[in-house]
């Protein structure tokens, strides 16, 4: 017998240890009953000083208190899953995918299997792409503006000087033409702004975070010919360029989803600050959405780039069905 469970303890650790991550078993006392090679060199232990080990000592107070949450839903059984910036002990830091299994005995838990992945290179292929989609979106809006637009601008200007020529001239009906292409010019140009203003949000800077929102509320109103409210109970300045365009970004996904998804007519977008959090809301009442955003599974990438978008500030993001109809995006992020 106990050669067969030292067998079966051996062909287990030469299993882990060719698994590309970190894999390990946690007592329901929280100490280390098992930890394959790639567990033990990430702590920098050897599988004595491992053995045994106090889930306390081995992540050190701060890191396990940041776990607790999760440690204690997977002891009630719960599966968790969840993303962490690590430290390694050689002090480089890497980006984690860390599951919690519980391993259940009947209705017991007698502790929990533990699955780190690193997602660094993911984590930063993500960012790339981001980042390039921005600068695109960025270069466009620059374009249409500082371009298009002002060639246009310049045509229309033209088409009225032509008017006013051909008016003189005596030609009413040729007038006419003149007018109307000066006029198609002017609503171009208009739309040139619009379409650059959405791809290049100008009032962030000049206006910082609420600003912008309470000038792209007015745009949606405008162009969408619903209504659209800002509501502000947050006073402070959300500056870090960073987040700021984060929430813009997220608020602009989620007007443009419930207005092309939800069919909604009524649009609110609120900032505030509620128990220590700063918390963007969009709500409509359109046909109602709600989903764990971590696990759509949609062809569109709105949901899953508003969900990269908050996590890049610790953020949490939550798509919540409204008691009066429609949806709710919910974007919450502790105030540090
Ligand atoms: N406010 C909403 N009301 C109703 N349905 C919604 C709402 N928000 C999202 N959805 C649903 O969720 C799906 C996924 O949204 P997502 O933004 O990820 O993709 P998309 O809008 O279809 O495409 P993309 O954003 O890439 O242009 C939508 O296709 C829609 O079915
Ligand atoms: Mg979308």
């Amino acid at each position: 017998m106990t050669d067969l469970l030292s067998k079966n303890e051996r062909f287990m650790t030469t299993l882990t240890d060719f698994m590309p991550g970190m894999v390990g078993y946690w007592t329901k006392e929280l100490r280390s009953a098992f930890a394959n090679r790639e567990y033990l060199n990430w702590f920098g232990k050897n599988a004595e000083e491992m053995k045994g080990i106090r889930m306390q000592d081995l992540l050190g107070e701060a890191l396990f208190s940041k776990n607790e949450p999760f440690i204690w839903a997977a002891l009630e059984g719960r599966v968790q899953e969840f993303e962490r910036t690590l430290t390694k002990t050689n002090g480089e830091t890497r980006e984690t995918l860390t599951h919690y299994i519980p391993h259940l005995e009947g209705n017991e838990v007698r502790g929990f299997f533990v699955l780190i992945l690193d997602i660094t290179e993911r984590k930063q292929l993500e960012a790339a792409l981001v980042a390039v989609a921005e600068e695109r979106q960025r270069a466009l809006g620059q374009e249409l503006h500082d371009n298009l637009g002002q060639q246009i601008a310049a045509m229309g200007y033209q088409a009225r000087a032509l008017e006013k020529k051909i008016l003189a001239s005596g030609d009413a009906d040729s007038a006419k033409i003149a007018a109307s292409i000066a006029a198609q010019a002017q609503h171009a140009v208009m739309q040139c702004k619009q379409l650059a203003q959405g791809l290049l949000p100008f009032e962030l800077e000049s206006n910082g975070l609420l600003g912008a929102l309470q000038e792209f509320s007015s745009r949606v109103s405008n162009t969408y010919g619903v209504t659209c409210h800002f509501v502000c109970q947050y006073e402070a300045v959300v500056d870090g360029g960073n987040l700021a365009l984060n929430l813009y970004r997220i608020a602009q996904e989620a007007v443009n989803n419930a207005i092309r998804h939800g069919g909604a007519k009524h649009l609110t977008i609120s900032l505030a600050l509620e128990k220590g959090c700063l918390c963007l809301s969009i709500c409509d009442d359109g046909c109602g959405f709600a989903a764990d955003a971590k696990q759509t599974a949609s062809a569109g990438m709105g949901i899953k780039i508003m969900q990269y978008r908050a996590n890049q500030f610790g953020a949490t993001l939550q798509f919540l069905l409204r008691a009066e109809g429609g949806t709710e995006v919910r974007v919450e992020m502790r105030e540090s």
